[in-house]
């Protein structure tokens, strides 16, 4: 076969090929290892010796000018298929972006967190107790001894007969008061357990508990520092009230009412038209207390409190039910968001 006519077959069949892949296809078949023009080459022993020289340059040339055209028609048909990619893949800027969903902090991590951040303005340290304590420090150190009826108050889930699940974050009270010398000032948060369960109730909640003990320390220094509680945490305008109550370890013991923040005291559904929420307990802290836990009574004197962090949340959020709290519907939750 004359060569040129070779040169023009490759030419026209690199030509008419679609895409990379069929290039490379033309090029196998005519430079590849069995391809035509390598077997030309090959064919060379049997050509007349005093030809052979002609020959072979006439076959390197052609060669030559092949692998030329397909390196150019690569080139090419690189380019071609960059275009369509390219083109394919236009960003429609004026699409919606996909929506990605958020985290939010829960209700309760909230308001626990707001009530740190506000005490801790006041000077408290965080404690953390244990959540499984022992009956000492759950009720007798904190002046219940077991035949006391206030432990009915508490309805308690006993995993020993001398370990429990905590009641109340003020077990934390006496562990402090065993590890440091006044002054005191700590808020203990955590998770409480009660055998309880209605709309306003929860057999696991949370509380946050409170301890000053100083010098001199009085009744009005936790209702000022209350007041001022009530304000940073619901309103500005918000006020305090302290009714009689009665806890073992306190003496005076109080309940602390806010002025609704729903109708701004003037009675409603939420407040069942008094005017005023119950928020915490809280109290003196009661010199039997203060003696269980080697603090000399009549040098020091102290207050107490003890809040749901739940009733919290329930109250600044409008939250009806306590249940929503635990259940982690994230429709609820969603609407956390800052
Ligand atoms: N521990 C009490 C309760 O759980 C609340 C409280 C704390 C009362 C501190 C007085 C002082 O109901």
């Amino acid at each position: 076969m004359d060569d040129f006519d070779l040169l023009q077959e490759a030419t026209q069949e690199a030509e008419a090929a679609e895409d990379s892949r069929a290039l490379y296809e033309v090029k196998m078949k005519f430079l590849g290892r069995t391809g035509k023009v390598t077997a030309l080459l090959k064919g060379m022993k049997e050509i007349a010796q005093e030809s052979r020289p002609a020959f072979g340059k006439k076959v390197n040339a052609l060669r030559e000018a092949l692998e030329e055209k397909f390196a150019s028609l690569e080139e090419k048909i690189k380019q071609r298929e960059l275009e369509k990619k390219l083109a394919g893949e236009n960003i429609d800027v004026t699409m919606p972006g996909r929506h990605t969903k958020q985290g939010a902090l829960h209700p309760v991590t909230r308001v626990k967190d707001r009530l740190i951040d506000l005490f801790s303005g006041m000077g408290f340290e965080v404690f953390e107790g244990p959540e499984i304590e022992s009956e000492y420090y759950n009720f007798t150190a904190l002046n219940t001894p077991a035949d006391h009826p206030a432990r009915d108050m508490q309805d308690t889930f006993y995993l020993t007969e001398e370990f429990l699940l905590r009641t109340q974050t003020s077990a934390g009270q006496i562990r402090v008061m065993e590890q440091k010398k006044p002054p005191i000032k700590i808020l203990s948060p955590g998770r409480v357990f009660r055998s309880d369960d209605d709309a306003t109730h929860s057999p696991m909640f949370h509380q946050m508990e409170g301890l000053v003990v100083d010098k001199h320390i009085t009744l009005c220094d936790l209702q000022g520092m209350l007041d001022e509680f009530a304000k940073k945490m619901f309103s500005e305008t918000s006020k305090t009230r302290l009714r009689p109550s009665y806890f073992p370890f306190t003496e005076p013991s109080v309940e602390v009412d806010v002025s609704c923040a729903a109708c701004g005291g003037k009675g409603c559904s939420l407040c069942k038209g008094t005017g005023w929420i119950e928020v915490l307990g809280a109290g003196m802290v009661n010199r039997r207390v203060l003696e269980n836990c080697g603090v000399d009574p009549d040098e020091y004197s102290g207050f107490a409190f003890g809040m749901g962090i739940e009733r919290i949340a329930m109250l600044k959020y409008g939250i009806n039910n306590i249940k929503l709290l635990t259940e982690n519907d994230t429709r609820f939750l969603e609407q956390f968001k800052d």
